[in-house]
């Protein structure tokens, strides 16, 4: 078996990931926030990380579960926390998991910004659509080991959370479609969507990722966005090879068993951390109500960022 420590051997349950942050931490926190230094949204990573030393016990614990199986954890707040009390909490729980990267600015609010992520390349967290299956990042050089979501305000439809294995998923291709084996170890060229980066021929060819890779410890690392291989490829001039095609949607059935997948929803204060190496997610469509659903998304690493 292909990396042992990161299979699920049951289906967790969104209960078995969850754990709960006491009022008291939540209060210690904020009154940590109150005592000087006001740049852990806009400056996370210069924070001095010794005021957040109380959290060691629970960081490591956090960390434990989000480094291996089952790779994901979600903190439910219980308090009655505003919109930046929250956002506080966020910034100081994701920073002592690890650097916060800044790419799309370190805590970057997901909404439905009326765009069509068919129509240009933007990415689409910026749309109220089902994403598909999918790692943070098409960056050749550089994916987040962690995502973070906060959940401010859920939608009024839609909008679950989706979380699939890809250590389960390269065993089970393994065990019945070793053919797939070239395919999926081969670079396939993703398209070039990350802001302040060129979007020419020369960059989505130099933009070449494995969809498998794997770490020292023989752990996975997938990166996978199907939309974002097959639009490269057509920006190239280039048909999506029919094998490309059918072992692409032998992944995708495999994610859509429901045996195969988490599938929760987030309430207001929940904040969702997912391991992006081995663990791929989805968000279901959504319709917003009075309120629109705002996440906020925050990319955590464990190499120094900045
Ligand atoms: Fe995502």
């Amino acid at each position: 078996m292909i990396a042992a420590h990161q299979v699920w051997t049951t289906l967790p349950t969104a209960d078995e990931i969850t754990v709960h942050l006491s009022e008291q931490n939540a209060s210690s926190l904020l009154l940590i926030a109150a005592d000087g230094y006001e740049s852990w949204l806009t400056e996370p990573n210069k924070a001095d990380i010794r005021k957040l030393s109380g959290l060691d016990p629970l960081a490591s614990q956090w960390l434990n579960q989000l480094n291996a199986s089952p790779g994901a954890v979600r903190i439910a707040t219980s308090g009655n926390y505003s919109d930046s009390e929250l956002r506080l909490l966020y910034a100081m729980i994701s920073r002592s998991l690890g650097w916060l990267n800044n790419r799309y600015t370190y805590f970057f609010d997901v909404m439905d910004r009326r765009l069509d992520y068919t129509k240009e390349a933007i990415p689409v967290s910026k749309t109220k659509a089902e994403t598909g299956y999918h790692t943070d990042s098409t960056a050749k050089l550089y994916y987040p080991d962690i995502v973070g979501l906060l959940c401010l305000q859920p939608a009024k439809s839609g909008g679950e959370s989706l979380i699939a294995n890809a250590a389960n998923l390269i065993n089970a291709i393994l065990d019945n479609h070793p053919e797939y084996n070239e395919i999926l170890h081969q670079p396939w060229c993703r398209d070039v969507i990350t802001p302040g980066t060129i979007h020419n021929t020369e960059a989505i060819l130099a933009n070449d990722i494995p969809l498998f890779q794997y770490d020292s410890e023989g752990g996975v690392i997938f990166r996978y966005m199907r939309y974002w291989i097959e639009s490269a490829l057509i920006k190239l001039g280039k048909e999506v090879p029919s094998s490309l095609t059918v072992a692409l949607d032998s992944i995708d059935d495999y994610f859509a068993a429901p045996e195969h997948a988490m599938s929760f929803r987030l309430e207001r204060g929940d904040m969702l951390y997912v391991n992006n190496r081995f663990l791929c997610h989805n968000r279901t469509a959504f319709e917003d109500g009075e309120h629109p659903r705002t996440y906020v998304r925050a990319w955590i690493n464990r190499e120094v960022q900045d």
